[in-house]
Formats: C-alpha cells, sequence, structure tokens
C-alpha cells in the first residue's frame, strides 16, 4: 500500500476524523485520495474492529472539454448572441467567421428560439433582448459542481450531445467500529520469549492474520510449454515400453541421415535449400562406433527392461562391421542388392562424409537400427529433439524445430498394425480416427501421412509422416529379412501451438517469445484435447 509514498498516515487520518465527525464519506473527505488507497487504510481498521464501512457504488457525471468551454464563456447561443450584439446588425452568414463553425451552426437556430436574435426583414439579423439568461451555462455549472443530473431525461439528452460522460465511482461511508480509538494500538506480531515470561501475551495486542495478501511474487525459472509437451509425450512413450535414443548430436554426417536411408545423392532435401552444410569442419569421420551414445543408449534400455520387466536377450552379440555396412549402403546406392535394383548413379564418398545439421531425427533411428542388428530382437525406440532445415521463416515455419519419432522393431508387423498403433498414439493427446494418405519417403514403403480431425478448428490438419522401413535400408544393417520395422515423425510443436492456442510458431521459439508468457502458462494443464 503506497501510503508511506502519499507523504501521508491515511489510517490515522481516518481514525482523527472520525472523532470529530459521526460518519465519513471518502470521496468528500479525502478527494484527493485513490479509492483504492482509502479501501487499504479501511481494512486495515476493520479487520481490527475499529471502523465499520459501507461500498457505495454509484454515477458521477462529468464534463467534457466542449462542456468545459461552455461553463466558461458561455453557451454557443450566447456566443452567437454576444457577436449580434456587438456587431449591431450582421448577416447570419458572417457569424462562422466570428463564432466559429461549429457555435454558428448549433448557436444561431438556439438563439432564434429563445428569442435572443431576430431578423431585421433583409439578410441582416439583430438582437432582441438585452439580458438573455444563458441557462445551458448555468445548467453544466451545476453539474461540474455536484457531478449529478437528476432528470434521467436531462442527462440523456446531455449524453447525446457530448456534453457530459457518465463514469462509475466506488466511495465509503465510515463509521466508528466497537473498538474504535483515537490510535492505531501497538501490534506484537510475534508471540515473543519476553511476552511469554512476563505474562504479558495474556493481555497484549496481536497483530491479526491478513489471509487475504497475496503472497510475494516469486522470480523463478519457468518450464518452456515445448517442454512440458515433451514430457506429456515422453510419458505416453515411456508407458508403451519404449525406449529413449540418445540425440545430442546435433550434426551428423551425410551417411546417418541420408545414405543410409537410401536418400540418394541428388535429392533435393540434400541440396542447399533445405540442409544446413558445416563448413568447418566441413568432413566427417567414416562411420564408426560412438562410445557415449552406446553407453546412454545401454542404459536407456536396461532401465526399460527392469521396468517391464523383459527378459534380456541371452544371444551372443554380433558386434557391427561398420566397414561392410558402408560398402552395402554403397552397393545398394550404386547397382541395387538385397533385391532392390538401386538408383544407378556413381555415389560419392564426399557426399556421405559431409556434415550437416540433422534434417530429421530418423538419423539416430538409423544409428539404433544399425545397433540393433548386433541382437536382433524386438524393440521399441523413440526420440524427441531439434531438427534443422533451411526454410523460409513464417508464422508455421522455423528453420529449426523439435521432432517426435518412433521406431518399432519386430517379426511379423504389417500395415494395418502401424496405423492401429497410431490410432492409440494419438487418442492420447486427444485426436481421434485419423485418416492416411499415401506418401513417399525414400526411406519407408509404403509411406503414410497422418491427418486428424482437430475439433477446434474444425478441419482436418496434418500431423505427421510414417511408414515401414525398406528392405535396402535395413538388411545392409544386418537386421534378419523377416524383420519389419515401423517409423513415425511429427513436429513437437504443431500440438504445442494447439494445447496452448498459439497461432505463430515465432511466439514460442526464438528471439520473439515473450518470456513472461512463458513464465505464467500454468504447471499442469488439465485439458487433453
Ligand atoms: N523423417 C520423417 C520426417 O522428417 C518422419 C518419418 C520417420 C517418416 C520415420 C517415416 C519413418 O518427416
Amino acid at each position: 500500500v503506497p501510503l508511506e509514498t502519499q507523504g501521508r498516515n491515511l489510517t490515522q487520518d481516518v481514525l482523527d476524523l472520525l472523532d470529530t465527525k459521526e460518519t465519513l464519506q471518502s470521496n468528500e473527505d479525502f478527494p484527493a485520495i485513490p479509492q483504492k488507497d482509502i479501501k487499504a487504510a479501511l481494512d486495515r481498521l476493520a479487520s481490527r474492529s475499529m471502523v465499520e464501512y459501507k461500498t457505495n457504488d454509484k454515477e458521477q457525471v462529468n464534463l467534457t472539454p466542449e462542456s468545459e468551454g461552455i461553463v466558461a464563456n458561455g453557451s454557443h447561443e450566447f456566443k452567437v448572441w454576444k457577436a449580434v450584439k456587438e456587431a449591431g446588425k450582421i448577416a447570419i452568414k458572417e457569424l462562422p467567421n466570428i463564432v466559429g463553425k461549429d457555435s454558428a451552426s448549433v448557436g444561431q437556430g438556439n438563439a432564434f428560439k429563445n428569442k435572443w436574435i431576430k431578423k431585421d426583414g433583409t439578410d441582416l439579423v439583430l438582437v432582441a433582448t438585452e439580458e438573455p439568461e444563458d441557462s445551458m451555462q448555468k445548467l453544466l455549472k451545476d453539474i461540474q459542481e455536484s457531478h449529478t443530473v437528476s432528470d434521467a431525461k436531462q442527462l440523456n439528452d446531455l449524453k447525446k450531445k457530448k456534453l457530459v460522460t457518465v463514469t462509475k465511482v466506488i466511495t465509503y461511508t465510515v463509521t466508528k467500529g466497537p473498538k474504535y480509538a483515537k490510535e492505531m494500538p501497538v501490534e506484537h506480531t510475534d508471540l515473543t520469549e519476553d511476552l511469554l515470561k512476563s505474562g504479558a501475551w495474556e493481555t497484549a495486542n496481536f497483530k491479526p492474520y491478513n489471509f487475504a495478501a497475496l503472497g510475494a511474487v516469486q522470480n523463478a525459472g519457468a518450464l518452456h510449454p515445448l517442454m512440458k509437451v515433451r514430457q506429456e509425450f515422453r510419458n505416453i512413450f515411456f508407458s508403451q515400453g519404449f525406449v529413449e535414443m540418445p540425440t545430442q548430436h546435433f550434426v551428423d554426417s551425410g551417411f546417418w541421415n541420408f545414405d543410409a536411408l537410401f536418400v540418394p545423392q541428388q535429392h533435393p532435401a540434400r541440396d542447399m535449400q533445405d540442409t544446413f552444410f558445416v563448413s568447418d569442419p566441413p568432413m566427417a569421420d567414416k562411420p564408426r562406433a560412438d562410445p557415449a551414445s552406446e553407453k546412454q543408449m545401454d542404459q536407456m534400455e536396461a532401465s526399460s527392461q527392469r521396468l517391464f520387466a523383459t527378459e534380456q536377450s541371452k544371444k551372443e552379440k554380433k558386434p557391427r562391421d561398420f566397414e561392410k555396412y558402408w560398402n552395402d549402403v554403397k552397393k545398394v546406392h550404386e547397382d541395387g542388392a538385397f533385391g532392390s535394383i538401386g538408383y544407378r548413379y556413381k555415389f560419392k564418398d564426399e557426399e556421405t562424409l559431409r556434415l550437416v545439421l540433422r534434417t530429421h531425427t530418423t538419423a539416430v533411428s538409423t544409428w539404433a537400427l544399425h545397433r540393433l542388428a548386433e541382437d536382433p530382437r524386438p524393440a521399441r525406440y523413440f526420440s524427441i529433439d531439434r531438427v534443422f532445415r533451411n526454410e523460409t521463416v513464417d508464422a508455421t515455419h522455423l528453420a529449426e524445430f523439435h521432432q517426435i519419432e518412433g521406431v518399432i522393431a519386430d517379426f511379423g508387423l504389417t500395415l494395418g498394425g502401424l496405423q492401429r498403433f497410431l490410432g492409440d498414439f494419438f487418442a492420447n493427446m486427444g485426436l481421434e480416427n485419423l485418416r492416411f494418405k499415401p506418401a513417399y519417403n525414400p526411406y519407408t514403403e509404403p509411406s503414410m501421412e497422418i491427418f486428424g480431425y482437430h475439433k477446434g478448428l474444425k478441419k482436418w490438419i496434418e500431423i505427421g509422416n510414417s511408414g515401414m522401413f525398406r528392405p535396402e535400408m535395413l538388411e545392409p544393417m544386418g537386421l534378419p529379412k523377416d524383420m519389419r520395422v515401423y517409423g513415425f515423425g511429427l513436429s513437437l510443436e504443431r500440438p504445442t501451438m494447439m494445447k496452448y492456442g498459439v497461432s505463430n510458431i515465432r511466439e514460442l521459439l526464438g528471439h520473439k517469445v515473450d518470456l513472461s508468457w512463458i513464465k505464467e502458462q500454468p504447471a499442469v494443464r488439465f485439458d487433453k484435447e
């Protein structure tokens, strides 16, 4: 309460005034003080039963700049009368030049009606009275003092002419309470050792609790909505036995991002349009083991096995042969292999080794599937992390965003099974009755775009991409011929925008994000839409 800044102790002022007056009227007795400050002081006193107060909700009539002008200089008709009086005789069309256009048009009609001026038989007018009574000026002067108009019709009329405005004001009527005193008694805020020892606690006056006080604003950190929705998706994946893949490599080689996925080297997605290439260093090593990611994935798998009490494979692990894998991928592209006729072009090693900002997290899934070939068994993997594409930034596209991706490896999987899985998966986020549209990915066949009906927007929207990985991608990894792998991906931004009602992606991610908006988002959303 800014009582101090007002330079006065309002609480004491109220007590002082009540000593001399039965009833206080806040707007009259404290005309200069904001009503909310008065209320704070009154609440303080009322909570101690020192005063009682009533809240009045009343309308106040205020003058507009135009009517303030009338109070100061007279009504329009008065100005017209004065101009005629000073001129003696004057042509009507001269009046605007003297009293102004507005006063002339409103004022002359009224001046005639009031019989303050009259025509002399020609075009000229002259005054018809020497002492006009300016009742409009008097009325507005009264309103300026009383802030009221008792006649409702008159009030309406003045409002219509834009001579007054009406505002609501809250005022307080204050009287003494049962514990009124001339001064605030000393109040203890704590029960101290001294009060206890001396026995003074028995009669001491304790400051009452103020249960209505709001806590101080905490300057704490906050989770970004994207990270909250990411956690919701992680929970869905974990609950279905998925293992999280390590996604810390934002930079990867063309091999994992494209070639191992059977994306031809002249594919448009690979050129400068869509891919950010790294210039320093420009080249990766040939594919090799990655101990840090390896260890992380081992740990994630072990904890999932514990959680779901799945049995660990007893088979001997077959170590990966990166050299053979590289050669087989190359063979598939150049001449075809594993039942594929290939693309029949000259495979360039330099292209494969170029470093890129990964354009999709399928680069990570590929790595994980190659690892799975050490001990082929049913597996479910997912990841949610950043990807980069050299796209024109607009309301729904950014050059970097997050992908949610899942792969399921098993024997005897069918396309219908993928549709069923996706149906269950999206039902967890409130999207039901999915539709699928045939699509193309170099690494899946068949491929399907996923559409969901958005009840809020009342239309079908694309929510993801999916498919069954091609044998010419899986077999070079060393996965058995009869193993099938589903894959699907979607952006994290789209469901987050839907859940948080954001229509421009730039409000969610990037330099235009309003940090206070992020802070204000509730810790938990209860909607499942
Ligand atoms: N990589 C695809 C994309 O970026 C998503 C996808 C993943 C599709 C796995 C099929 C299989 O849109």
